[in-house]
């Protein structure tokens, strides 16, 4: 792992990557008496802003659960809000990002998002591939089995072709063929709005991370929260199976 800046608010014991399941927008809405949708909007809006308290907690990757491979069995009505607010915040925020200095990548199967969504995606990816202060990945149509599911297909693609010796298959080999092959494994993974489950996220690459699960609903998370619980992950002792040094 490289080094981190010891200047930072962690002092370099902070978390690399968090990843954030978002949590907790409908019932933010019901409880204002308001659509589902209003409370995604409000969700939407938090995002900027935990991404621009990353660097200086050292924070360098920062990975978003947008929408599951199992959000489709929502209504028609919420898919339809949410894909449009997708495309949205997309056309939005794309120079405010790019500005910043922040990397965005997508995980998840695009093959089933609307085609002018896929196009904006592949924009933003290109528009900010030169950047390097924050890696921002947000997972849309993502589910960690499903995920697993197509990088085995394209594994045994490999095998089938003799590009791939099974016999030389480890735990390294799988990684490669995730849509998260490019990223480290996350740190801290949070979930906001009081469910303690993963819901399909990041299955295979949250094997040994630190997880936080707390009550606050998404569209309340602020800075100051998520300041907190980085710098209270540095506190923890990670033992990885072995025992304390
Ligand atoms: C998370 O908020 C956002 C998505 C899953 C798209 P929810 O929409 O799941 O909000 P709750 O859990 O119903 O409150
Ligand atoms: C997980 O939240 C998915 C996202 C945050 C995008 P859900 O609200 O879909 O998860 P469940 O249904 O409570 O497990
Ligand atoms: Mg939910």
């Amino acid at each position: 792992m490289a080094p981190k800046d010891k200047t930072d608010r962690a002092g370099g014991r902070g978390p690399r990557h968090v990843a954030i399941i978002m949590d907790g927008n409908g019932r933010w809405a019901q409880a204002r008496g308001r659509p589902r949708l209003f409370g995604h909007h409000a969700g939407a809006k938090r995002v900027r802003e935990i991404v621009e308290a990353c660097p200086d907690l050292g924070v360098k990757y920062l990975t978003i659960f947008a929408f599951s491979t199992e959000n489709w069995k929502r209504t028609q009505v919420e898919v339809a809000g949410l894909m449009s607010l997708f495309r949205r915040y997309i056309t939005k925020e794309a120079r405010a990002l790019k500005a910043e200095g922040v990397r965005v990548r997508f995980i998840g199967d695009r093959v089933r998002l609307d085609k002018k969504l896929q196009a904006l995606m592949d924009e933003l990816e290109e528009l900010t591939a030169g950047n390097d202060r924050v890696h921002l990945t947000i997972a849309l149509n993502y589910g960690g089995r499903d995920e697993v599911a197509r990088a085995t297909k394209r594994l045994a693609q490999d095998v089938a072709a003799g590009r791939l010796d099974p016999e030389t298959v480890d735990e390294e080999t799988l990684p490669k063929y995730l849509d998260t092959c490019v990223l480290p494994d996350p740190d801290l993974v949070i979930r906001t709005s009081g469910e303690a489950r993963i819901s399909n996220f990041l299955l295979w690459q949250s094997a040994y991370a630190e997880y936080e699960f707390i009550d606050t609903l998404w569209p309340d998370f602020s800075a100051q929260i998520f300041a907190d619980l980085v710098l209270a992950y540095g506190t923890r002792e990670r033992r990885f199976g072995g025992v304390k040094a």
